[in-house]
């Protein structure tokens, strides 16, 4: 039977060990693409994904493969993404698969996220296939890391792929693995139609296109569907594969991956995660969904020309299509003006965001620092979530507040555990276990409050082990800190934009640094601003910014009309990302400046 041809799989890595390099090859070698249409990286359609090397939204592409046995072969191959802001997709792409190809850099060995990503895999009882990756590199350890990963991750590496997806080294015998190890989906073709929707888009022609993992059933264009958690119902218009351009076919069946059109408009009725059925003869029950997920960081998003409110809002409901993860809701600033406070998955996924709204949008916005959601439980027993700090309520009526505190794994050389361990603690850190992944390298586990991950933790970390280490954290849950708001005034006047919440022991350092920043960012005028930072009407730090005596421009030749219109020029490009608060001119990066320590 046709399922018997059929893999389903994923591939996991930890970022940058290769993932979407050898994804490259697989799609080469199966002539899914020409070397002429082959650009690098294909399967990261978007721009951004391109320029970052990273990859965000997975894909579902079909290659046919010609195997050793004879046998044509249809692969699925879901792209995951590796970064630790979108672990959750990397669960929902998993649900599809049947097998996971873990890649593993033969010079760096497994780090948190291979760990992460492949206990994903394993929770979704898919087979594991190990591939050694960038055998070609001089530092490469192929022996020492199947080691590893036998001893760390627990599975057989004994006959991992040695490949090198820069050279080709490797692709042919791991296409024959796909084959022989991963197994062929089950599921029968005549059972009632059970699809598990993973992924959507939104086509201004074809509305809201679904990415399903077919798992018993069969679906064709013309039938009514049904969406078992949202109950909401369609006609299917159209079924196919993407190859990697969408291929119509005349039906999906059981063990298939594919795509779904049924002029769906409202994303909602068709959420990842929900099972398709059909209207006659449904399933009994829909299929396991996932978690929902919940943003970890907010931060406001306001246009620099507030005549441009309503295209932010337009531009964050089209992202949204796509992105389920996003969430935002109105929200005004006095120094702001009418915005939205919008909810990340983490920092990565707000710069994504951003990015996405400033490129493809045109808008230019000023972005408020991130801030995760704190409990503040009032004196009358409330519990107020507050995801903006300038909401906080007022101090005395507040008895208690809470955090989110994760669970963090930092995979480090032993040489280094010292410095991890007093950035750890340095960030009120608690300490949980430490283990050894082989000789010379452990696995550090600490309790962490959020917000001290978001404020600096991983480009410290990053820098105080030489680059290294690598984090991955769950949110364990929220606890009780002695947490006090920082007001900024400028000019005398409170900018709840800029406020922030801090741990009392950091308070007074932090309003010192930030109120420094400030006055290096902001530009001067012709008359003197304080900047202050208050807790409540007590002040605790201040700088000034001087006046200006004269003009930028009047120092530069005037024989030089080039260079002064290019100064000139360079302000006003400067001056789009820049609010007037009151009396002063505050620059974007004036908004950030309170995730920087020093
Ligand atoms: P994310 O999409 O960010 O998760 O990364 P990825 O795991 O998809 O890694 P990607 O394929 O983008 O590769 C990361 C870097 O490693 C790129 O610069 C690749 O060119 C390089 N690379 C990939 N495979 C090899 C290899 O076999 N040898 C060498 N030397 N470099 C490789």
């Amino acid at each position: 039977a046709r399922q018997n041809h059929i893999r389903n799989f994923s591939i996991v890595a930890h970022i940058d060990h290769g993932k979407s390099t050898i994804s490259d090859r697989i799609l080469e070698a199966t002539h899914t693409v020409t070397e002429r249409e082959m650009q690098n990286q294909l399967l990261d359609t978007m721009d951004l994904e391109r320029e970052r090397g990273i990859t965000i939204k997975m894909n579902a592409v079909e290659v046919h493969y010609k195997a050793n046995d004879g046998g044509t072969y249809i692969f699925h191959l879901v792209d995951t993404p590796g970064h630790v802001d979108f672990s959750y997709e990397v669960s929902r792409s998993l649900a599809a698969a049947d097998g996971a190809i873990l890649v593993v850099d033969a010079a760096q060995g497994v780090e948190a996220q291979t760990l992460a990503n492949v206990y994903l895999a394993i929770e979704n009882d898919l087979e594991i296939l190990p591939v050694i990756n960038k055998i070609d590199l001089p530092a490469a350890n192929p022996e020492a890391v199947k080691t590893e990963i036998e001893d760390v991750i627990g599975i057989d590496a004994s006959n991992a792929v040695l490949a090198s997806a820069k050279k080709g080294i490797g692709i042919p015998e791991l296409l024959e693995k796909i084959v022989t190890d991963i197994p062929a989906p089950e599921g029968s073709l005549t059972d009632p139609l059970q699809a598990l929707i993973f992924d959507s888009a939104y086509d201004s022609y074809k509305g809201v296109i679904l990415t399903v993992r077919v798992k018993t059933g069969i679906l064709k264009p013309g039938e009514k569907i049904k969406f078992m958690n949202s109950g909401a119902s369609y006609e299917v218009t159209e079924v196919g594969v993407n190859s990697p351009a969408p291929i119509k076919r005349d039906y999906l069946m059981a063990g298939d991956i594919g795509y779904v059109a049924a002029s769906i408009k409202n994303i909602r009725d068709a959420r990842p995660g929900d099972t398709i059925t059909h209207v006659k003869q449904p399933a009994e029950n829909p299929l396991p969904g996932y978690q929902p997920m919940t943003p970890m960081v907010y931060s406001g998003l306001y246009p620099t020309d507030n005549a441009k409110y309503n295209d932010l809002r337009d531009a964050l409901e089209k992202l949204q299509l796509n992105d389920a993860s996003l969430e935002f809701e109105p929200e005004t600033s006095q120094a702001l003006g009418f915005g939205f406070r919008t909810g990340f998955l983490g920092l990565l996924h707000m710069d994504v965001i951003q990015e996405r709204l400033e490129r493809e949008f045109d808008l230019d916005l000023i972005t408020t620092a991130p801030s995760v959601t704190y409990h503040a439980f009032t004196t009358d027993g409330e519990m107020v979530d507050v995801a903006n700090p300038s909401e906080l309520p007022d101090v005395a009526e507040i008895k208690t507040i809470e955090e989110p505190f994760v669970h963090a794994q930092i995979m480090v050389p032993n040489d280094y555990v010292g410095a991890v361990m007093e950035l750890a603690q340095a960030k009120r850190g608690e300490f949980d276990t430490m283990d050894y992944l082989d000789e010379t390298r452990v696995n550090v586990k600490y309790y962490m409050p959020l917000s001290e991950i978001i404020f600096d933790f991983f480009d410290k970390l990053k820098s105080n082990t030489r680059g290294y280490a690598s984090l991955d954290y769950d949110i364990s849950g929220y606890r009780q800190s002695d947490l006090v708001k920082i007001d900024i005034l400028l000019n005398g006047d409170k900018v709840d934009a800029l406020s922030f919440i801090v741990h009392r022991d950091f308070a007074q350092e932090r309003s010192r640094v930030i109120t420094k920043k400030l006055k290096e960012i902001i530009p001067r005028r012709n008359f003197e601003i304080p900047v202050q930072a208050a807790i409540g009407s007590k002040i605790v730090a201040r700088s000034t910014i001087k006046a200006y005596r004269k003009d930028v421009t009047s120092r530069i030749h005037t024989g030089d009309p080039d260079r002064r219109a290019k100064l000139l020029d360079k302000q006003k490009r400067g001056k789009k990302r820049m609010k007037s608060v009151g009396t002063v001119e505050v620059p974007q990066e004036a908004f950030m400046a309170v995730l920087k320590a020093d």
